[in-house]
């Protein structure tokens, strides 16, 4: 009977180890380690350490395994063509002593690893978990230019870098010249009609305003960001009131303007949205930004229009204070009013036109006292504007009657609707 016992056990313990054996070699892994030495003579597989390879960075409180799979990534001599077994780029003015372009010397894997730069999980040693595409990970691969996104939290001064991010300075430059600023705010600058998005690149999943389940797979906030900007009311449609129960307000689809940005503009603004992540690294990995210098103007005129930019006006009243955005229930045509006429109310009164800009208007009067009020009102900047650009924003308001052919119509101004606020 004992002997029976042990046979059967002894039997069990070979297949247990038979089947452990068997997943250990199947793994993902395991696979690319053996294509990768089978390309190499024997010489140089001595030179190649197998099994699972992982960089500690503890200044990051990091732990990358991704050489694992990435053998060759410090290794040019051994490199082959197709991925994972690509050796790094160099950077531009990466070179070694003899000239010759070399990965890594600015940033040495041991004191960098490899998701500073890339995202994705360290830790994870199959492809789609390290690459962050499975649930919950929410710091997706940076592949590409999308890698310029996590330069600045390092590079503050982004003009030391220049060269190498520009995705991310044209990302930013469009930021600005979009008026995204008059609606969001990036921690002490910009406005409060919308989120702050100083950690749109890191911040929850579940806090973003819209969830998935509107767009499709890839779901992840990479190819959220995009979607957002490329088509922000697909996220927000809004809800009709034969939607929801009866007695409920609507809810409009949102307020976020469609920009018709080109796919480049896209992703340029990816590449910097991104790029703004909460982030606490050591002193010693970070440069400080400086602050940027004054521009010279040609005239008072000229320079108002860089502040009708800088603070985001153009993002509700248009390129120029054109007009045309459109403001759901809204007195005035369900539109932002255009400012082509500011000089013809407002010459003799330019007190009042500086404090509509320092204390703005709202709320919005109602087209329809029984539909929702709209969502865009004037966003009041108090002293955060100085006089002298209130005095140039004046002077470039009045400057637009130049380009109008007709009288004015009635006044923008349409009594408030208290009643129903
Ligand atoms: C289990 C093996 C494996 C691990 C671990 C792994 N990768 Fe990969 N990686 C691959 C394979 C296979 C590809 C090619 C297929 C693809 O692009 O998804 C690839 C492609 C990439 C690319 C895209 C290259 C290009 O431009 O085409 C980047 C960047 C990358 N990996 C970075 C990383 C980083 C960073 C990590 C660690 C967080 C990592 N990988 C971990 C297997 C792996
Ligand atoms: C200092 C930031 C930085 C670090 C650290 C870094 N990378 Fe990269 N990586 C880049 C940049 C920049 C590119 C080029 C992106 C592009 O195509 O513009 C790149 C490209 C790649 C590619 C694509 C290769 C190709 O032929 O285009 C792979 C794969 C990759 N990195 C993997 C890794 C792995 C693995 C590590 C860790 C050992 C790592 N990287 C560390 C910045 C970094
Ligand atoms: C985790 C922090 C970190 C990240 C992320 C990072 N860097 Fe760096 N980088 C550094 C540090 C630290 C140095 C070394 C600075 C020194 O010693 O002067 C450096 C050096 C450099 C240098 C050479 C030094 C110089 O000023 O000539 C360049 C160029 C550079 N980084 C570009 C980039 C680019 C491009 C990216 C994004 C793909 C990037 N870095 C991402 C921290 C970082
Ligand atoms: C007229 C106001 C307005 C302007 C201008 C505007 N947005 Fe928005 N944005 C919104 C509103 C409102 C939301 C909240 C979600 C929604 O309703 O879609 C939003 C949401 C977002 C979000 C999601 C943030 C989160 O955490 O959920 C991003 C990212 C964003 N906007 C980027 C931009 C960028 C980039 C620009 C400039 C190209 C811009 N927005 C211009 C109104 C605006
Ligand atoms: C978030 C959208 C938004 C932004 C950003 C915005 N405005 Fe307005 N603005 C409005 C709305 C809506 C009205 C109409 C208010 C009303 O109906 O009384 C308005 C009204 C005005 C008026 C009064 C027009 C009139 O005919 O009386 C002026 C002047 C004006 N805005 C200037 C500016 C300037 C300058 C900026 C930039 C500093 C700016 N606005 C930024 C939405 C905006």
């Amino acid at each position: 009977m004992k002997r029976l016992l042990f046979l059967v056990l002894s039997a069990l313990l070979a297949v247990l180890f038979v089947f452990s054996f068997v997943e250990d070699s199947t793994r993902e892994w395991t696979g690319y380690q053996r294509r990768f030495m089978n390309t190499l003579e024997r010489a140089e597989r001595r030179g190649v350490s197998t099994g699972i390879q992982q960089v500690i960075v503890s200044d990051l409180r990091k732990v990358d395994r991704c050489t694992t799979c990435h053998l060759a990534i410090d290794r040019p001599q051994l490199a082959l063509a197709e991925e994972p077994f690509t050796s790094h780029p160099a950077l531009p003015g990466e070179v070694n002593k003899d000239g010759d372009p070399t990965p890594f010397i600015f940033h040495p894997i041991e004191k960098f690893g490899c998701t500073s730069c890339h995202g994705g999980q360290g830790l994870a040693t199959e492809v789609k978990a390290a690459h962050g595409d499975v649930a919950h990970w929410e710091d997706p691969l940076l592949r590409g230019p999308l890698v310029q996104a996590s330069c600045r939290q390092c590079h503050g001064n982004t003009e030391q870098i220049r060269e190498h991010v520009p995705m991310l300075l044209e990302g930013r430059e469009l930021f600005k010249a979009k008026g995204c600023y008059g609606c969001h705010a990036i921690k002490d600058f910009g406005q409060t009609v919308s989120v702050d998005l100083a950690e749109v690149g890191s911040k929850s999943y579940l806090l973003m305003e819209a969830d998935f389940e509107m767009m499709p797979h890839p779901h992840d906030r990479i190819h959220w960001l995009k979607r957002k900007l490329g088509h922000p009311r697909t996220l927000n449609p809004g809800l009709r009131p034969e939607e929801l129960p009866a007695g409920e307000e609507e809810v409009f689809a949102s307020a976020m303007p469609y920009f018709g940005l080109s796919e480049h503009e896209v992703d340029a603004l990816t590449v910097y949205l991104l790029s703004l992540k909460a982030s606490n690294l050591p002193a010693s990995y970070v440069t400080q930004a400086l602050p940027e210098p004054e521009p010279v103007y040609a005239s008072e005129i000229e320079r108002g229009e860089a502040v009708f930019v800088k603070f985001g006006c153009t993002a509700c009243h248009g390129i120029g204070g054109v007009g045309g955005r459109r403001n759901v229930n809204a007195g005035l045509g369900e539109e932002v009013p255009p400012l082509l006429y500011v000089k013809a109310y407002y010459e003799h009164d330019v007190e009042s036109l500086k404090n509509v800009i320092r204390n703005g208007r709202q709320p919005t009067p109602r087209a329809n006292p029984h539909r929702p009020r709209p969502p865009l009102y004037m966003p009041a900047w108090k002293d955060r504007i100085p006089e002298e650009d209130i005095n140039a924003l004046v002077a470039y308001l009045f400057s637009l009657s130049d380009q109008l052919p007709e009288a004015p119509p009635a006044p923008a101004e349409v009594p408030a609707d208290t009643a129903s606020n």
